[in-house]
């Protein structure tokens, strides 16, 4: 019998998504992606809540962008585009560049001198993008992005492009898919505050709510008409967490110089501003900020304990969650979700601390090492 395989979230939701039903997909089986059940640290911090990963950095680039980059890239090749462009803090540059390979079209990313993650660079490069490094940051670059689009013959990929949010907001059907209900809190970084947006444009779809973000981006997007089928009676609470370098949300206004280790959400315009308080507003949520120190431990963490490798900015959602449930914000018993946006092994620059004693390879040495290890 002949076996059907997973081809990507248009194939799944094209239905649910603004693509013909005769366009070809520019895809690479993004999506799809495991719900982890976290096992060790909730045990440890008392509490039973259910908490669970999004693990997105299963995605065939290692972040959640390529959910918004397949809906994007396609669009813009059906549109005749020949070139794509990006501002990024790496994860949006990488999987522009590796869906412009699979499109044929070229691709060009502005990103900050200094702060994108080795590994992030490395794809982009490899995928074979034009760098343009700039002498400045995140924000400067989306500036530069929107301006050259008015200009130039691109087609601009970054969030603000509306069919990103649509492809993200299946993070929010595959979350309901696998519960069979909607959490009661879904948790994650937020940047340039698209993805939050995303996840809520998916929830409201598929409570059959109104959602002032659903309404607003479906209103920009040309000939998009989507009739989802009810599936759930509720939507969950939305939080958001920053970096405390980097966290607009908290201030209330933007931050002019965001800073951050968790340098993928080193972003002091987010673009999706307007939005994002939608989210908040809309699901009686709530925005808090962590240190650096307090994202690095939980990165750590969850790498050690619970064997699930995220990046830095990921790490944000959980320590987060740990904090509010410590506080009881997030009351015992609440099924909670964190999104763990992209890969730990994107940014291997958070072990360099570490060096390794190499031994002479005689037996006696090693059985030394695991002797005391294991006290036998
Ligand atoms: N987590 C990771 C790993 C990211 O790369 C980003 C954004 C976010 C969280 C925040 O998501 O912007 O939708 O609020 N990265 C963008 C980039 C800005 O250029 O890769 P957001």
């Amino acid at each position: 019998m002949e076996k059907q395989h997973y081809t990507g979230l248009i194939d799944r939701y094209r239905d649910f998504l603004p693509i013909a039903p005769d366009t070809p997909a520019i895809t690479l089986c993004e999506g799809d992606t495991p719900l982890i059940e976290l096992k060790r640290l909730p045990r440890e911090w008392g509490t039973d809540c259910r908490i669970l990963a999004k693990f997105e950095g299963l995605n065939p680039t290692g972040s959640f962008k390529d959910r918004g980059m397949t809906v994007a890239v396609t669009r813009a090749s059906e549109e005749g585009s020949r070139a794509i462009i990006c501002a990024s803090t790496g994860n949006t540059s990488a999987s522009a560049a590796a869906y412009a390979t699979r499109a044929g079209m070229e691709c060009f990313v502005l990103i900050p001198e200094g702060n994108v993650a080795l590994g992030k660079l490395a794809q982009a490069i490899m995928h074979g993008a034009t760098i343009l490094q700039i002498k400045g940051n995140f924000d400067d670059g989306m500036r530069l992005v929107r301006e050259v689009g008015e200009e130039m013959p691109v087609a601009i990929v970054n969030s603000i492009n509306p069919y990103r949010l649509q492809g993200q907001k299946t993070i929010a059907y595959e979350t309901v898919g696998a519960l069979g209900d909607a959490p009661d809190y879904h948790c994650l970084p937020v940047g340039n505050a698209g993805n939050i947006s995303a996840h809520w444009i998916g929830y409201s779809e598929l409570a059959g709510l109104e959602s002032s973000v659903t309404e607003t981006c479906e209103s920009s997007l040309a000939s998009c008409s989507i009739d989802v089928p009810k599936q759930v009676d509720k939507r969950p609470v939305m939080v958001g967490y920053q970096a405390s370098g980097s966290a607009p949300f908290l201030r209330g206004e933007w931050v002019e110089k965001p800073e951050t280790r968790a340098t993928a959400i080193r972003i002091g315009h987010p673009q999706s501003w307007d939005y994002a308080w939608m989210a908040h507003r809309e699901s009686g949520g709530w925005f808090d900020e962590c240190t650096d120190e307090e994202i690095l431990d939980m990165q750590r963490q969850l790498a050690s304990r619970e064997g699930v490798f995220c990046e830095p900015a990921s790490a944000v959602s959980v320590a987060g969650v740990m904090r509010d449930i410590r506080s009881g914000k997030i009351e015992n018993g609440s099924v909670v979700v964190c999104t763990l946006t992209g890969h730990g092994l994107k940014d291997p620059s958070v072990v360099e601390d570490v060096k390794l004693e190499s031994v002479e390879p005689t037996l006696a040495n090693i059985k030394d090492v695991i002797g005391s290890k294991l006290g036998v």
